[in-house]
């Protein structure tokens, strides 16, 4: 047996490209945790490709599936490990930022406040793929908006805001103002209630980004904030009305992007998108900065036919990279039309089920 053969497999079945690296990563995740949502953290692959792969290590015999769940390396999958020289998974990631480079002391207060203000927030809902980032998470993004300089005196756009991130930057007294543009109605009426009780310098307004940007808000921002849903199709959405929202040259925009649901491929494909589209740079890419709160759809939302998969995730394993661009010379206007488009699935989303689904009619 050979680990090519597998990632051909695994190719054919998930129709996302697969390499014998990629096998071998995972096998390397299976040496250090038994737990399906810590190997599909640690092994940054997308979630149908792990978990085929572990699928097909199990056809082979290499693994058992416990009753709980658990993935156990058989004895034979072990001799298997030791002839080809796979080494377990080794963490050096530093304890007290958890790998996001802020210094967490500094902004414990802010943490804390922010929990206080949020403490009633909106549920995560699958109609929107919502799934909102960790308190120390969303605190971390505001601080380091605030190192680059993007955020004291400045206007910030946030697109799409299920983190509470407009929220979470208005505590630190230090933007100049925050518009919020949310397609859940809950969402609008929740951070307009709660800048209005505090007196905080955030509006939010009901939006569908495949809409146009409104004219008031096209070119009038020093920064923008966006999670988005990650299709090709609906990167480019985001990029393309964040980027809109821009006022010119030496503006930022930040986005998490994941290896979850997205492989290297896509990463290449957007990363080309941007570069050629856009007059931006990509300054930082912060590996796993972004860690998200279990959501309670997640179970009922995704593919059942694997025992493996259907276990309550112990940790916070949905992840993303922090991606922060600048734009630079040549700045200019950006087409800002309607773009309809899928958002949610295609093969390397976590939601699989067609009814799922949720193109605009
Ligand atoms: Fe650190």
């Amino acid at each position: 047996m050979d680990v090519r053969q597998i990632s051909e497999e695994v190719t054919a079945r998930t129709k996302v490209d697969t390499t014998a690296r990629d096998v071998e990563k995972v096998i390397s995740c299976l040496s250090s945790s038994s737990h399906f949502w810590e190997i599909v953290c640690n092994a940054q692959k997308p979630f149908s490709v792990v978990a085929e792969i572990i699928n097909a290590l199990w056809e082979r015999g290499f693994v058992s599936i416990e009753p709980n769940g658990e993935i156990a390396i058989t004895q034979k999958g072990q001799e298997f490990i030791k002839e080809v020289s796979i080494a377990p998974r080794r963490d050096f990631t530093c304890p007290s930022c958890d790998g996001r480079g802020i210094a967490m002391d500094k902004i414990r207060e802010w943490m804390q406040k922010f929990d206080e203000l949020t403490v009633d927030r909106p549920k995560a809902i699958a109609d929107y793929d919502q799934g909102y980032i960790t308190t120390p998470t969303v605190m971390a993004r505001v601080a380091l908006m605030a190192e680059r300089g993007d955020l004291e005196g400045k206007r910030l756009l946030v697109l799409g805001d299920d983190d509470l991130l407009s929220l979470a930057a208005a505590i630190t007294k230090m933007p100049r103002e925050i518009v919020v543009l949310e397609i859940d109605e809950r969402l609008v009426d929740y951070i307009n209630d709660r800048a209005q009780k505090l007196n905080l310098p955030v509006k939010a307004f009901k939006y569908d980004f495949r809409d146009s940007l409104p004219d008031q808000f096209v070119g009038s921002f020093d920064t923008f904030n966006t999670d988005p849903p990650e299709t090709m199709e609906a990167l480019e959405v985001c990029m393309t009305r964040g980027l809109s929202a821009l006022s010119g040259e030496g503006c930022a925009g930040y986005f998490g992007l994941t290896r979850t649901e997205s492989s290297l491929k896509k990463w290449n494909e957007f990363q080309q998108m941007l570069l050629s589209k856009f007059r931006v740079a990509i300054t930082d890419i912060i590996d796993n900065f972004n860690h998200y709160v279990n959501w309670d759809y997640l179970l009922g939302s995704i593919r059942d036919d694997y025992s493996f998969i259907q276990v309550k995730p112990r940790l916070n394993w949905y992840r993303s990279s922090m991606y922060r661009i600048e734009t630079v010379s040549g700045f200019g206007r950006i087409e800002n039309k309607p773009m309809p488009c899928e958002l949610y699935v295609d093969e390397e989303a976590l939601i699989y089920k067609p009814e799922k689904t949720l193109t605009k009619a």
